[in-house]
């Protein structure tokens, strides 16, 4: 298994940066754009391989997709009802909106198509589509252990799919948007009400593609069947939560300045800015674009200003959720205590996402406390770690970058393994983080 030691920077980090365009986007305008009428447009695609198994599920339903990189891919869209039936198991790897938006996307089809992924993948929970999918008329079976279905599901159905009233007890765009994306094709009204609002591209796009969405506060509602869905001309904006690093990187590194041009502004994930300022993190946004509901712009983030503790509560959670290990970051070097709390989702993510970032934290010598909802850490207040330890990123893209981050500010240099789960969403972290240091901050890899 891949591993990489990471020296510490010895310069601030300097320079204008784009990030690879935002996943979460990616995967939504890949399976809106494969069933609309007509040929859609979408740039600035990111490498990663999550986004990659969204493409290749869309192609084993028989969409036509062409094109790479920067200049674009033409997706062929089939209509609503025009997927057709995989000649196999489609294979979701790693990626987790993958399989639970294009459940929502394959259910009541009139075909079964089997679903599977990677080893964390298919321990992670699909009861939360399964059973309101299950409530739609769809056909949904998985591995099920006492109350856990995972993966590999298998969702067909031969009966038209039926809207219903969902009310969801966790806040999770997968969750809303699988069901939205079924309720395209499904008879009557489908409503969606979260406990707290979480990210809304799905909304964004579908309202792009002329679909006409209703709701108040935490529901959102649409009545099916949709007639179509126009083809979408679509500029990614950068991903936020892959700016995060970055920005984080250079709020640590006393000196540094580092623009990320490009980038994603939708309020609905920009709650790490908002913590990050509030630990005295300087910070700056500016919105220059919109396409097809989502802002674009430049974040700025100035390093060396002192940072101190915040609370990261319940109610802030679903905007800062993928954020939250570079933030415990921070939180490493802050003065005082940072809470996270009222975020036990963090326990199904790509890792038990509370347990390896603390595993992380202590291989780094901080001091952190776990609780079963959360967790805080004690900052150093701006006193560098010592490093020179070994991290485990446990097949978390999320956890390794984060590693990665802090051991740019540590003394010694730190061996981050299983490093190569970076390329499920940021493949170029390292040559853009050479580019802002100005050389190289991997010693040896192996
Ligand atoms: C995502 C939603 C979030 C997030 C994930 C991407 C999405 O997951 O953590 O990385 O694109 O809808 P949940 O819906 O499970 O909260």
């Amino acid at each position: 298994m891949k591993r990489i030691v990471v020296k510490p920077a010895v310069r601030p980090l300097r320079g204008a940066l784009k990030v690879p365009g935002d996943k979460s986007i990616a995967h939504r305008a890949l399976l809106l754009a494969g069933m609309s009428d007509g040929v859609s447009r979408l740039r600035g695609l990111p490498p990663g391989l999550d986004v990659a198994a969204t493409r290749r599920a869309m192609e084993s339903l028989g969409v036509e997709i062409t094109g790479e990189g920067d200049s674009g891919i033409l997706v062929r869209g089939r209509g609503l009802n025009g997927l057709a039936a995989p000649s196999g198991p489609i294979d979701c790897g790693n990626s987790a909106t993958t399989a639970r938006l294009l459940a929502g996307v394959v259910a009541g089809r009139g075909f079964s198509v089997k679903l599977a992924g990677d080893e964390t993948l298919s321990v992670r929970p699909m009861e939360r589509i399964a059973v309101p999918l299950s409530r739609m008329n769809a056909r949904v079976s998985g591995r099920t252990t006492s109350s856990r279905t995972t993966l590999p599901l298998i969702v067909g159905g031969d009966e038209p799919l039926l809207g219903a009233h969902h009310r969801l007890s966790m806040a999770s765009a997968q969750v809303k948007s699988c069901l939205l994306l079924a309720g395209l094709r499904a008879r009557g009204e489908t409503a969606v009400t979260e406990p707290r609002v979480s990210r809304n591209h799905t909304e964004n796009m579908l309202r792009a593609q002329g679909v006409e969405l209703y709701g108040h506060g935490r529901t959102v509602m649409l009545r099916g069947p949709a007639r179509r869905l126009e083809p979408l001309d679509l500029e990614l904006p950068g991903d936020a939560s892959s700016a995060a690093f970055m920005l984080v990187a250079a709020l640590l590194l006393t000196g540094s300045v580092v623009d990320i041009d490009g980038v994603g502004l939708n309020p609905t994930r920009l709650g790490f800015v908002d913590a990050l300022r509030r630990m005295g993190g300087e910070i700056e946004g500016e919105v220059l674009s919109e396409c097809a509901g989502e802002a674009a712009g430049c974040l700025r983030a100035v390093g060396g200003a002192p940072l101190r503790g915040t609370d990261v509560l319940a109610d802030e959670t679903p905007r800062l959720l993928d954020e939250i290990p570079v933030l415990a970051v921070a939180a490493a070097l802050a003065r005082g205590r940072t809470r996270f709390l009222g975020c036990g989702e963090l326990r199904y993510k790509e890792s038990d996402r509370i347990a390896v970032v603390v595993e992380m934290l202590r291989a780094f010598g901080v001091h952190v406390k776990e609780y079963s909802d959360g967790f805080d850490v004690t900052g150093t207040a701006g006193e560098p770690l010592e490093g020179g330890g070994r991290v485990e990123s446990k097949g978390d893209h999320r956890i390794a970058m984060a590693a990665v981050v802090l051991a740019l500010t540590a003394r010694k240099p730190t061996t981050v393994c299983d490093s190569a789960v970076i390329a499920n969403s940021y493949p170029a972290l390292f040559d853009a983080l050479a580019r802002l240091h100005d050389g190289s901050v991997v010693c040896e890899e192996g």
